[in-house]
């Protein structure tokens, strides 16, 4: 993977935008001090994904888990939210064929189905639970914490479903993802006795798709997990490398910083010239979201900090919101994320009787259209001053995909440090938990204002 970022720079734009050369000198030399708050944070634990790179025994354990029970299902549904679902969808669309759920058992290569229910919208839940047939379901509940109000409110429902169609063996058919010790999940598995994986205590819910996490789900739909994490740790083994200049994921976080922080980038879009990356630019918007998003800073000083990630989608979008990119205000910065080798590619016939705007389609396939059109908006974006970097994947293998999640995750870890706040914790989300349960009655917690208090302003 490569990490294109010259269009960030002042001397490659028109001369006016973008960072003047003469930063990312300043950033290359402050590097070591980021470096070494990185290393030091993760000697006292706060950085576990990490460890994420290398985790053969929870490979064999998953895998062996695939191979056997996992087979005798033919749908997989997933509860969670957040971290806990968004990474699973991200893996299955990057790395299963297109409209996976819709194709027979020999397209599905005998793999199951897959379903992220990662809301409680009822006509979606309802819906789901209309199509799934619960005798040949397995369902993974994940919550790190197992206590989010959504994700139990789905298990409650589900649980009923199940035990509704098979009685006393309704225990069979979960497998919870959860903490080791804590929360209502571990409690429950414990007293039922049924089956868990374990979420590393050291990684956060949006950190922890190569944890078990996303590693079950992944493996029940036959991705190679193995190489995901190989992928995962080639990433790692860029970041320890202390010249910023020769490690991608930090390079990306600190001009993704001084863009918003120096020049007025507030908003870091992630637009993917792919359908297949779609749900990965919404994984990505999560993790820079919540994690750079902060009230205070580390010293506690009210800092109201964190870049608006935007996902984006070439060249679907191009008839949506490049407009606004290319013309609008200066105060973004997209990164594209190609890919050479797609593994597929439609060739487009020859438009006999069309003029040469048409004609010129004809011979070239839709594989050489999509780049066409991502060259041509990163270099129309430049010629208007608009900052843009591209990170070239060369394919859609599991190697790649572990390599750009760890990528992303790396990045976000320096951002944090760049930003001096804590990315791994996520204050305004408990608040709204919390609120969520005073709102449903639950003791000794505070509900929230009523919206409607006042009428004054309502139209
Ligand atoms: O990144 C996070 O910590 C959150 O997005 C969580 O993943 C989300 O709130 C779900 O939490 P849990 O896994 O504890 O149910």
């Amino acid at each position: 993977m490569k990490f294109q970022y010259g269009r960030i720079l002042q001397d490659r734009l028109d001369g006016e935008h973008g960072l003047p050369r003469r930063r990312l000198d300043e950033l290359a030399r402050r590097f070591g001090e980021v470096q070494a708050e990185v290393r030091q944070r993760r000697a006292g634990g706060e950085y576990g994904f990490y460890g994420l790179a290398a985790q053969d025994r929870t490979i064999r354990q998953i895998s062996a888990f695939a191979e056997g029970v996992g087979q005798a299902y033919d749908h997989v549904l997933v509860l969670g939210i957040g971290g806990s679902a968004l990474g699973t969808r991200a893996l299955l669309s990057a790395l299963r064929a297109p409209a996976w759920n819709e194709l027979d058992d020999e397209g599905r290569e005998f793999f199951p189905r897959l379903t992220v229910l990662d809301n409680v919208d009822p006509t979606s839940v309802a819906a789901a639970l209309r199509r799934i047939d619960p005798r040949r379901v397995l369902v993974n509940v994940v919550s790190k914490s197992g206590g989010t109000a959504e994700t139990l409110a789905q298990y409650l429902v589900v649980r009923r479903w199940l035990d509704d169609a098979l009685g006393g063996a309704a225990s069979r058919h979960l497998v919870f993802t959860t903490d080791p010790v804590k929360g209502a999940l571990r409690a429950l598995a414990t007293a039922e006795g049924i089956a868990t994986l374990e979420v590393p205590p050291d990684v956060g819910g949006r950190f922890s798709v190569l944890s078990p996490v996303g590693l079950l789900p992944a493996a029940l739909v036959g991705i190679d997990i193995e190489a995901l994490v190989e992928g995962a740790a080639r990433a790692v083994a860029r970041a320890e490398d202390d010249d910023l200049l020769q490690n991608p994921a930090a390079l990306f976080a600190a001009l993704h910083w001084a863009a918003d922080t120096q020049v007025g980038a507030r908003l870091h879009v992630l637009m993917p010239y792919s359908d297949r990356l779609r749900d990965l630019a919404e994984w990505f918007r999560q993790l820079w979201a919540e994690s750079l998003g902060k009230r205070v800073d580390r010293g506690g000083n009210v800092v109201h900090a964190g870049p608006t990630p935007v996902a984006s989608v070439g060249a679907t979008d191009q008839h949506s919101q490049v407009q606004l990119f290319i013309e609008g205000p200066f105060d973004k910065l997209i990164t594209f994320l190609t890919v050479a080798d797609p593994g597929e590619d439609v060739s487009i016939p020859p438009a006999e009787g069309f003029a040469d705007e048409i004609a010129c389609l004809g011979g070239r396939t839709l594989g050489d259209l999509l780049h066409a059109e991502y060259e041509a908006t990163a270099a129309a974006l430049a010629r208007m001053g608009r900052m843009n970097a591209t990170l070239a994947l060369p394919d859609l293998g599991p190697a790649a995909i572990g390599e750009l999640v760890m990528f992303f995750q790396l990045a976000t870890g320096y951002a944090g440090c760049w930003y001096g706040v804590n990315p791994f914790d996520q204050p305004g989300v408990e608040l709204g938990k919390r609120l969520t349960f005073g709102a449903l009655g639950r003791t000794g917690y505070e509900a929230p204002e009523a919206s409607a208090a006042t009428d004054a302003d309502i139209a």
